[in-house]
């Protein structure tokens, strides 16, 4: 594999900038927005909410400028989408309904509703129902399960909420909410752990250019880590901390990954990268922290485990069960049925390679990370490789297969 990608705008830094826009005094102009399914649920729901968005430009409404959409919110397949407009709507004087697709629908929002409710918000599941009565206050809230959507969700509800909000987390996730509500003038203080924001009056709209999604961009670090004599260019890669940690596990397995051109967007630090494999792949132990901090790249990882010598164990990812989809259970089918020693455990894999992978017919699950590593899988595997309902990629990645052949 040789060549350069751009990839996709960041999927997280994008919903925030829309829901984010949406409540500023002001326009926002959002440039190179991801185009995926799951950051168009979000515009919509905004139109539906009253806000004009065309073409990254959004119509700020100021705080209380959100009005009812008289019908339920469509989130599609997107929990970022459901999640954090919970937050959002639980602090509005109406109702809401949020609703999602077969596999949304099946994903816990307790894990939303809980705190929000805590905070004196209305809300209840299912079906999720929040807002109604704008009297909120603040809480500090420690997360069961670490998760940057249930942190975004109580932040953005604690805009609204009397006296301090603070989420204190036992890992830390993408702190994207925190950073680019800082950015917007708002309150917003952390301290290790802990992010607190005050109630506000008024956000600055946004003027920003969303840098390359990691996780996309984790693909191709992945394929050409695997891929012999591969050299790829990834160009304005988000390269925030919160998100890098599978880079750096990546590097201490073997791939050589080179960073240029290092600058800032919006708050956000961003790089080229330059992808070189190894000749031999390091087997691969990845639990708990480690797990939640690259737990969208786990399923790519599962593949390079495959090609590493001796067995690799990855745990303290049970929060891929309740993805889009099963990620152990498919992971493990597509895997298997390619010819890997792999066995899921209750939140992991266990994984014995080095083996050759085989072509096989193998299916998505409908969910677009399972399906762009499956591809991966399929990229290093002899003869060819049927990956069923592919065209989930457009989830978060629309240009994923024009990518590939580009690159191959
Ligand atoms: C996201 C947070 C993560 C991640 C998802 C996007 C976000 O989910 O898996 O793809 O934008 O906040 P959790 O917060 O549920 O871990």
């Amino acid at each position: 594999m040789q060549g350069t990608v751009k990839v996709p705008g960041d999927k997280s830094i994008s919903h925030r900038a829309l829901i984010l826009g949406a409540i500023a005094s002001g326009e926002s102009t959002v440039r190179g927005i991801s185009a995926g399914a799951d950051v168009l649920s979000t515009a919509s729901c905004l139109r539906a909410l009253g806000v004009e968005i065309e073409e990254g430009n959004v119509q700020g409404h100021g705080m209380r400028g959100l009005r009812a959409a008289g019908r339920p919110l469509d989130c599609g397949n997107s929990g970022t989408t459901m999640r954090l407009l919970a937050g959002l709507l639980s602090a509005q004087d109406f109702e809401s309904e949020l609703i999602g697709d077969e596999s949304l629908s099946r994903r816990p929002m307790d894990r939303v509703v809980q705190p929000l409710r805590e905070m004196g918000a209305r809300a209840e599941w299912p079906p999720l129902r929040v807002g109604g009565d704008k009297h909120l206050h603040g809480i500090e809230y420690a997360p069961p399960v670490p998760s940057a959507q249930v942190k975004s969700a109580v932040l953005l509800a604690g805009l609204y909420a009397e006296g301090g909000t603070a989420v204190v987390e036992s890992v830390r996730t993408r702190d994207h909410t925190e950073v680019m509500l800082g950015a917007m003038g708002a309150h917003v203080a952390v301290d290790g752990m802990r992010v607190a924001v005050e109630c506000t009056e008024r956000l600055q709209p946004l003027h920003l250019h969303v840098p390359g999604d990691f996780s996309a961009a984790a693909f191709w670090m992945m394929a050409g880590g695997l891929v012999p004599r591969s050299d790829l260019r990834l160009l304005g890669v988000g390269v925030n901390p919160t998100r890098t940690a599978f880079a750096d596990l990546l590097a201490s397995i073997g791939v050589r990954i080179d960073r240029a051109n290092a600058r800032f967007e919006a708050r956000e630090p961003v790089a080229d990268l330059r992808i070189r494999p190894t000749s031999e792949i390091r087997r691969v132990h990845v639990e708990h922290d480690q797990a939640a901090q690259m737990i969208d790249e786990l399923p790519v990882l599962a593949v390079a485990a495959t090609q590493a010598l001796g067995t690799s164990v990855i745990s303290g990812a049970a929060e891929l069960r309740v993805k889009e989809s099963d990620r152990l259970y498919a992971m493990e089918e597509g895997l298997r049925a390619m010819g890997a020693d792999i066995t899921a455990s209750e939140d992991g894999w266990v994984i014995n390679g080095p083996r050759y992978l085989e072509g096989a017919r193998v299916d998505s699950a409908g969910d677009h990370r399972v399906a762009m590593a499956l591809a991966v899988a399929g990229m290093i595997a002899d003869g060819t490789t049927e990956i069923e309902g592919a065209e989930c990629v457009d989830i978060s990645y629309p240009g994923f297969f024009d990518d590939l052949e580009s690159l191959s």
